[in-house]
């Protein structure tokens, strides 16, 4: 196992203030934001609106690393050029995600398990040999009146840790999501505990399937309260809870986390990471950094809107959200740097 080389390449992810770009969404999700707004869901497009992305000039200043879609890896620009080559043409690291997606756990009504383990070995060989560097695999835990269960937690945890395991094999740093959705009217105390729960048995999970956690990325939620709670606390509030948690159950030999959005706003996900940086980040044992999907892409992806001439304003408005999370895992982020 290329242990060495995996190590380098996760403390890279997360080196110079750097954070990674989600453009990962599979058919499903992707056609459904551009269903919102009226763009054709075709391949086509969704080629097109991928090379708006990595095409956008000065992307390599706060974008560490870029998590692609299998669809994508197979597409090429205008200009031939394959998307791999191009993000790594920037010194851009580019990662894929390889989960298959969530089905409802047997049993256990409004709870998934993510899929995906099965030939996940020979897909993997295949994703190094085409010059990826890394994975990401998302588990997604509902929470809910008696949910989530330990059933549903261990089941979760155990495919992360089978997958994290197959992916150091083949050499790749895998990204470890684990994500508590925000859906939902619970608090703030209730997402802490169940994220605690969830953590320290992935981190148990991570143990016994013998992965090693120098080289591999941890992306949870933020502990932050329902979506639907009438209790929002303050952005310091957040910070605060989120390290707390996360100092309690990520070992120091992680070298970084890298956050999910989650569907948070683009300026309230930002600001959250500005807060912990601030206050906490020399006195904590990993990068606090981001790899959002929409709190990224939002903003561009509604300037694009499927036209070719809104591609250069779509990629100043992601340059611009780009910055200012690199401004946030530099504690200096403020709201009028909007
Ligand atoms: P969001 O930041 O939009 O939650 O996406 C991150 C991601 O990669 C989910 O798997």
């Amino acid at each position: 196992m290329n242990v060495k080389g995996m190590t380098e390449t996760a403390k890279a992810l997360v080196a110079n203030n750097k954070g990674l770009l989600a453009m990962d969404e599979s058919f499903g999700t992707c056609n459904k934001r551009f269903a919102r707004l009226g763009i054709p869901e075709t391949a086509d497009f969704r080629c097109a609106y991928r090379e708006m992305i990595v095409t956008t000039e000065g992307l390599n200043k706060s974008i560490s690393g870029a998590i692609l879609f299998d669809e994508t890896i197979r597409q090429h620009l205008k200009d031939g050029t394959s998307f791999i080559k191009t993000l790594t043409g920037k010194g851009i690291i580019p990662g894929i995600k390889v989960d298959g997606g969530t089905i409802e756990l047997a049993g256990h009504p409004g709870e998934k398990v993510t899929q995906g383990l099965d030939n996940l070995r020979d897909r993997l060989i295949e994703y190094a040999k085409m010059g990826l560097k890394f994975a990401k695999w998302r588990a997604v835990i509902t929470i809910g009146e008696g949910i989530p269960t330990i059933a549903c937690i261990e089941a979760n945890a155990h495919a992360l840790a089978r997958y994290a395991a197959l992916c150091q094999e083949a050499g790749l740093v895998p990204i470890v999501e684990p994500e508590v959705l925000m859906d939902g009217d619970h608090s703030l105390a209730r997402c802490f505990e169940v994220t605690e729960q969830v953590l320290h048995i992935v981190f148990a999970q991570l143990y016994s399937q013998g992965v090693v956690l120098e080289a591999m990325i941890l992306k949870p939620n933020m502990i932050v309260p329902g979506l639907d709670c009438k209790i929002q606390e303050t952005v310091e509030e957040v910070a605060d809870a989120t390290v707390k948690c996360l100092l309690r159950t990520v070992p120091a030999a992680v070298p970084g986390i890298a956050f999910l959005s989650g569907g948070q706003s683009s300026e309230l996900a930002t600001a959250r990471l500005n807060a912990m940086n601030l206050r906490f980040k020399s006195k904590l044992p990993w990068e606090v950094s981001f790899s959002f999907g929409r709190a990224l892409q939002e903003p561009a992806l509604d300037i694009w809107h499927g036209e070719e001439s809104n591609v250069p304003k779509a990629q100043k408005a992601l340059f611009h959200r780009a910055t200012l999370n690199a401004a946030a895992r530099r504690g200096e982020y403020t709201a009028e740097k909007e």
